[in-house]
């Protein structure tokens, strides 16, 4: 992941972080990288692995990112128990998300160190956050007065003392859907990228507007994920097919290829939004 992000940076364009469900989710991802020609990071949360188990994922999704034909980086996305995070990390994932930004300042910079030494001498790599990345339904009041944000000086406190190889800082961003017009901080992100410390990441990608998407990735932002919108477009997806075929019981095929292609339609915006396509 992160040399995908230091190219993202140097060379001035984003990349999505998508998060896959299953099996279906993940080949409709790297299916369009390698129609696009991008790279592809395809993040993984709590809820699948609770199904999958990391061992599980990792049997699932190594295969199909050995053979792509373009660069695919799995990643861990917000996990808040570093057992756990080791557990992904020797089950194979490459790149995890330490997320203990729940915990006060010290804390949080002592368990993510903590993860940055494992991951490290095991060829892996660590995101972590600082701030507060709410819920976008339960907070827009608090993200507009201020609360959770974050200092350039504990910004650049976090990332020397914990060593974190991608940096999430609370922008302005939520993740879910947004129920007014989230106010980012652009200056924010442009002074932090300007430390040169660690590539960028925001979260909350799903409902951000192209502009505020192409501002984001103009100041700096390297890694922007988007989970929420692939979850309703799969959703979507099925829920139309059946309804559209309500005699088509025997091809359940079919439905995963209408979850597939709506799926697909959410990525291959973001891929052209980002300017991620033609870069390998
Ligand atoms: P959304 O669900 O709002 O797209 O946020 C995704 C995310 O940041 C995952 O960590």
């Amino acid at each position: 992941m992160k040399e995908m992000l230091l190219a993202a940076q140097r060379d001035g364009y984003g990349v999505g972080a998508f998060n896959i469900v299953n099996e279906q989710t993940a080949r409709a991802c790297i299916a369009l990288a390698e129609e696009m020609r991008a790279p592809m990071l395809l993040q993984t949360s709590m809820v699948p692995l609770s199904v999958y188990g990391p061992e599980g994922m990792m049997d699932l999704l190594r295969p199909l990112a050995e053979k792509a034909r373009v660069p695919v980086a799995v990643h861990l996305d917000h996990c808040t128990d570093p057992d756990f995070v080791k557990r992904c990390i020797d089950a194979g994932f490459t790149s995890v998300m330490m997320d203990a930004s729940k915990l006060p300042p010290e804390e949080n910079i002592a368990v993510t160190r903590d993860v940055v030494d494992y991951a490290h001498a095991r060829g892996a790599v660590v995101e972590g956050e600082l701030g507060a990345i709410v819920k976008a339904k339960d907070d827009l009041a608090a993200r507009q007065s201020g609360e959770g944000a974050v200092s350039l000086e504990a910004a650049r406190d976090y990332m020397a003392r914990t060593g974190v190889d991608a940096f999430a800082p609370a922008v302005g961003t939520a993740h879910g859907l947004y129920r007014g017009e989230p106010k980012l901080n652009f200056e924010l992100v442009r002074a932090i990228v300007a430390l040169g410390m660690a590539p960028l990441v925001v979260h909350g990608g799903t409902g951000l507007s192209d502009e505020n998407f192409r501002k984001l990735i103009a100041a700096g932002a390297s890694k922007i994920n988007i989970s929420t919108a692939i979850k309703i477009a799969y959703y979507e997806g099925i829920a139309g097919y059946i309804q559209a075929h309500p005699d088509e019981k025997e091809q359940p095929l079919a439905i995963d290829q209408a979850a597939i292609a709506a799926v697909q339609d959410v990525v291959r915006r973001h891929i052209a939004l980002f300017g991620t396509a033609h870069r390998v």
